[in-house]
């Protein structure tokens, strides 16, 4: 089989996407408007929660869900130590701790076990992350947190599901992204999801200066030349209507693109499973995962060269490979500040350094999977 060139993932966007953002371009209503409420009433339907709002990433939602929880200093919020650095860095916006919580690095979640040591009478909120679209273990989670809220970070995880319950309704705030290494993009783009009413008009809120109306609302109302009152300090966080006007399309498509990844997830761990030195994805019956990525991690001591060794050897192969995410308690930034050690959350530093995503996405073909396959037998 001939050398190819696999990147590690690429959106499916094309002309459909192009022309849904004809019509923003010719009316003139670039900002959020009709398009973003159609992806925000499509999105809330898929993920069966009464209200969901977009930003700008899952970062900015992420962001959003500490303000409207009042999240403040003095205030600790739980994060799993493995997981890309907003999901911390939003705790810090608003002055509180970031309480680290160990992973497990075979789901790559956070660790129940490990969580109950972490509970102090200053938690205040516990970001469980759906990591490379697998939830985490919810009741599990829920058991131990009580009345604690709890903020899912579903950057990875729009279509995936826990008992069957979808990703976004799990918990008291939901948050995703579009961001374009994921299931379906925006280019960049967020949504917030919420069950709680009060918590949605603030967020609706917040996203927009903290003004009390948006601005569609004011343009089409009896009073346009009124400015709305202002009564919290917001951001603008605003989704705009193209990017709500491609949202449309590729939410249309999620589901396929979910069947697809399960159709290759599956050849890659009927393909790939006797290889001593490579650990696949494995979970039980009650998680509907949504595939965002595929992450393996490598047995070094098996293994015939190091993890770093074999991403390199495949890239020269031509196929992309990356680590899982990384660990923000072994940033610089965290572990300088915070006096943080690699061995404080063991799973999370095996995760770091061990894990390995190999390409999976829906621009891939039956022979680039194939390739995959044989080039990883062949190391
Ligand atoms: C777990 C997790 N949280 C948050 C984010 C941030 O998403 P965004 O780029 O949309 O801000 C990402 C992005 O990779 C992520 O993987």
């Amino acid at each position: 089989m001939s050398k190819r060139s696999i990147p590690i993932s690429l959106p499916v966007t094309g002309e459909e996407e192009w022309l849904a953002t004809k019509e923003p371009l010719m009316t003139g209503w670039l900002t959020s408007g009709p398009k973003v409420r159609e992806f925000e009433q499509n999105f809330a339907e898929r993920h069966r929660v009464k209200h969901a709002m977009a930003v700008t990433s899952a970062t900015t939602a992420l962001h959003l869900a500490v303000v409207a929880l009042d999240i403040k200093p003095g205030d600790e919020v739980i994060v799993p130590a493995f997981t890309w650095v907003s999901t911390a860095n939003i705790v810090l916006y608003q002055g509180a701790k970031v309480v680290f919580v160990d992973i497990n690095p075979r789901t790559f979640n956070i660790d129940p076990e490990d969580l109950k040591k972490r509970i102090t009478s200053k938690t205040k909120a516990i970001i469980p992350v759906h990591l490379f679209g697998l939830c985490a273990d919810m009741d599990a989670i829920k058991k131990i947190s009580g009345n604690i809220p709890l903020i899912e970070d579903g950057a990875c995880a729009s279509g995936s599901g826990y008992k069957g319950v979808p990703a976004g309704g799990l918990g008291t705030l939901g948050c995703f992204s579009f961001h374009p290494r994921k299931s379906i993009t925006t280019g960049e783009g967020g949504m917030v999801t919420t069950n709680d009413d009060k918590l949605a008009e603030v967020i609706k809120s917040l996203r927009n200066h903290g003004a009390s109306i948006s601005e569609e609302e004011r343009h089409h109302g009896p009073k346009p030349y009124i400015l709305p009152n202002f009564n919290l300090m917001g951001y603008n966080y605003r989704m705009t209507d193209l990017q709500g006007s491609v949202g449309v399309v590729q939410l249309r498509k999620l589901d396929t693109f979910i069947k697809e990844r399960n159709i290759w997830a599956t050849y890659y761990k009927n393909e790939l499973k006797d290889i001593s030195w490579l650990r696949l994805p494995n979970f039980g019956s009650d998680y509907q995962h949504g595939w965002q990525s595929f992450v393996t991690m490598v047995d070094e001591s098996k293994a015939p060269l190091n993890r770093n060794g074999i991403m390199e050897k495949l890239q020269q192969a031509g196929i992309s490979t990356r680590p899982g995410t990384h660990a923000v308690h072994m940033l610089d930034y965290y572990k300088n500040k915070f006096d943080l050690k690699s061995d404080d959350f063991p799973g999370a530093r095996d995760a770091n350094n061990f894990s390995m995503a190999i390409p999976l996405h829906n621009r891939m073909t039956e022979e680039d999977y194939q390739y995959v396959v044989q080039v990883i037998k062949s190391l």
